[in-house]
């Protein structure tokens, strides 16, 4: 039908006829000549239709946005001054001798080249959306990051292996979707939140070298980076070290930098202490492109005079902590009162700072609403530990230690990109050393920082039951500019420690038996010591992309409220399908899910 791709067309094919398939992305009558931008997924090019042919320029006068036409013509160089440099088709333009409409299209709900476009209209016309520009891009370098991976997880010896969609409820810590039985009334299968207890069977089963590019469902609060239903790059190994592991997969990103789009990564990646990660950045996924850091100050503000200090320094799990923010002295009032509405979101209380305007005069030379209840000698030591100078500010946080770290280190993202103290490059990170577990406050117990199976430290493991908040994990996460990639562990692989890290988090042997006894079982069948992790392909991607939402690297996304605007699901299903499956409705919950 066609020979070749509308974008592909150039000055090779000079001079000769070539037919060509593609959509009207606009059409413009020029006195006379018609031209057409004929699009398909290659890009652009130029047709012109001639009046010297009337049967033919009667067609291409009824052709409208979105037409779906098949042209063929002889390949000619455009005349000088109208050479388009943005378009691989630039230097050249196709005469049509011949053509065809092969479906006419409805005028569409928005022009494809608009940029200001509402996400809505563009998620409930996704095949338009998708025919933009933009997003095939996106959706080719999915692709070729997909594929990159899976050649470099071949060439090292890796096997794809398929694992249930319809399973039990796996542990990964957020709500799961349920698909209810109709064979078994009243019991429901779970969408895996992720492969994590297949995998590790595989590996007692001696399939070393798992990996699956696959979809993983989780019913969460959905944000820019986070979707019901995402996709991860699952790998496991057996008998490889932490080293070896982060080494290979490591190595699989700077691949994908490298083949896909021509950046060399650093090598190796740098590594960070969780420990580290909370006290100088306030997170487990610091942006390494912002230069600015936190200071502790919790200390030395257990007897100062100002109590909002004080107080939050003297209580457990306590911090008080500073930023400082070079040439911060020049933000306005406004602005300091507009991030002191942000860190709110985080929970904090207020924004204390103190202004640098000139250090040799002493306190004179500092402006600040809190330096009345700060001795000379605190102030000093502040500056001192923060090496603030003449026109910084210093801003300060003092609370429960997770809200002064969720505040200062978003503040300090928000502050570093917006003021200039952010470098624009790719900044990996592997986070390591994290906790075993977490407190739950909600609930009064410790929970499992990544999930339930991962190793505990050497030498960790009588911390589980003695202090389980000192206990320290084998696992990693690999964050790039500010977003968490990826993450894993080395595994348990013996059923003495699985069972003390449940007696940990409070799971009874009977629990663990209920929900787990396929893993303890087979973890008695000769496990080998084993590790691996995920990524997060729709993140990665979108950083790549330098999207701002992992849905522009999803072909069909969902929203922020877990909808498919252009299915409509999720749906209302009729009587005799929930029959079937055994659920009844109450009337009222009928009547709420109808309106
Ligand atoms: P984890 O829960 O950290 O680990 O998930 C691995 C990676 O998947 C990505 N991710 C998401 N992406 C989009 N939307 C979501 N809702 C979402 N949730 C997670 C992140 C994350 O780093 N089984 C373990 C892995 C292992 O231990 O091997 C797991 O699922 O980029
Ligand atoms: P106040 O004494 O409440 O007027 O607060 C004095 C200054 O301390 C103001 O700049 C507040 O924004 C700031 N502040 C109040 N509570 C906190 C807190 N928990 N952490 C950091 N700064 C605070």
């Amino acid at each position: 039908m066609r020979t070749h791709y509308c974008g592909d067309v150039n000055r090779e094919q000079l001079q000769q006829t070539v037919t060509l398939c593609g959509w009207a992305h606009r059409r413009r009558d020029h006195g006379g000549v018609i031209f057409i931008d004929l699009r398909d997924r290659a890009g652009l090019v130029q047709v012109v239709c001639d009046p010297d042919d009337p049967a033919m320029f009667a067609i291409a006068e009824s052709v409208r946005n979105e037409f779906v036409l098949k042209v063929t013509g002889l390949v000619r160089a455009r005349p000088e001054g109208t050479i388009n440099p943005n378009l691989k088709s630039g230097e050249i333009e196709v005469l049509a001798k011949e053509l065809e409409v092969l479906n006419a299209s409805a005028t569409p709900p928005f022009l494809l080249d608009d940029e200001n476009l509402s996400e809505n209209v563009r998620l409930t016309y996704r095949y338009l959306d998708l025919r933009r520009p933009v997003m095939q891009e996106n959706m080719k370098l999915r692709y070729r990051v997909a594929k990159t991976m899976r050649d470099y997880l071949d060439e090292a010896g890796f096997m794809e292996v398929e694992t249930p969609m319809l399973t039990r409820s796996t542990p990964e810590g957020a709500r799961d979707y349920l698909v209810p039985s109709r064979v078994h009334s009243g019991m429901f299968y779970a969408l895996p939140q992720s492969p994590q207890l297949f995998k590790q069977l595989l590996m007692v089963a001696g399939y070393d070298r798992y990996f699956q590019i696959t979809k993983c469902f989780r019913d969460e609060d959905l944000r820019a980076d986070r979707q019901p239903e995402f996709t991860q790059v699952d790998i496991e190994t057996s008998f490889l070290s932490e080293d070896e592991i982060t080494g290979l997969v490591e190595e699989m990103i700077r691949q994908v930098f490298k083949r896909v789009m021509n950046i060399e990564l650093p090598s190796p990646f740098p590594r960070m202490p969780y420990s580290e990660a909370m006290s100088r950045y306030g997170s487990d996924k610091p942006d390494m492109r912002v230069a600015l850091e936190i200071t502790e100050l919790t200390e030395m503000m257990k007897e100062v005079e100002f109590k909002v200090f004080r107080e939050a320094a003297q209580m457990p799990g306590g911090r008080v902590a500073a930023m400082r923010v070079p040439r911060g002295a020049e933000l306005s009032r406004k602005e300091i009162d507009d991030y002191t509405e942000f860190v709110k979101i985080y929970g904090a209380k207020g924004l204390a700072y103190i202004k640098i305007n000139e250090l040799a005069k002493g306190m004179e030379g500092l402006q600040s609403p809190i330096l009345k209840f700060l001795p000379e000698a605190v102030v000093k030591r502040i500056i001192e530990l923060t090496s603030a100078t003449d026109g910084d500010v210093i801003f300060f946080g003092a609370d429960k230690e997770k809200i002064v770290n969720d505040a200062l280190g978003a503040l300090r993202v928000k502050i570093g990109h917006e003021k200039g103290h952010a470098v624009n490059e790719w900044k990996p990170l592997w986070v390591v050393d994290f906790p075993m577990f977490e407190y739950d406050e909600e609930n009064d117990r410790w929970a499992a920082l990544h999930h339930p199976f991962t190793s505990p430290k050497e030498g960790h493991e009588d911390l589980l039951e003695s202090n389980p908040g000192a206990a320290l994990s084998r696992a990693y996460d690999m964050v790039l500019n500010g977003w968490e990639i990826g993450g894993g562990s080395i595994r348990i692989h013996k059923q003495d420690v699985q069972s003390k890290v449940f007696s940990a988090l409070k799971i009874s042997k009977e629990e663990a038996q209920e929900k787990f006894g396929f893993l303890l079982d087979a973890l008695q069948f000769g496990a080998p010591p084993h590790g691996g992790l995920a990524f997060g392909l729709d993140r990665l991607v979108a950083l790549m992309a330098k999207a701002e939402s992992i849905r522009d690297v999803i072909a069909f996304p969902k929203t922020q409220r877990a909808n498919d605007l252009m299915t409509a699901a999720p749906n209302v299903v009729d009587e005799k399908q929930l029959r079937e499956l055994h659920i009844r409705l109450r009337q009222s919950v009928t009547v709420e899910v109808g309106k």
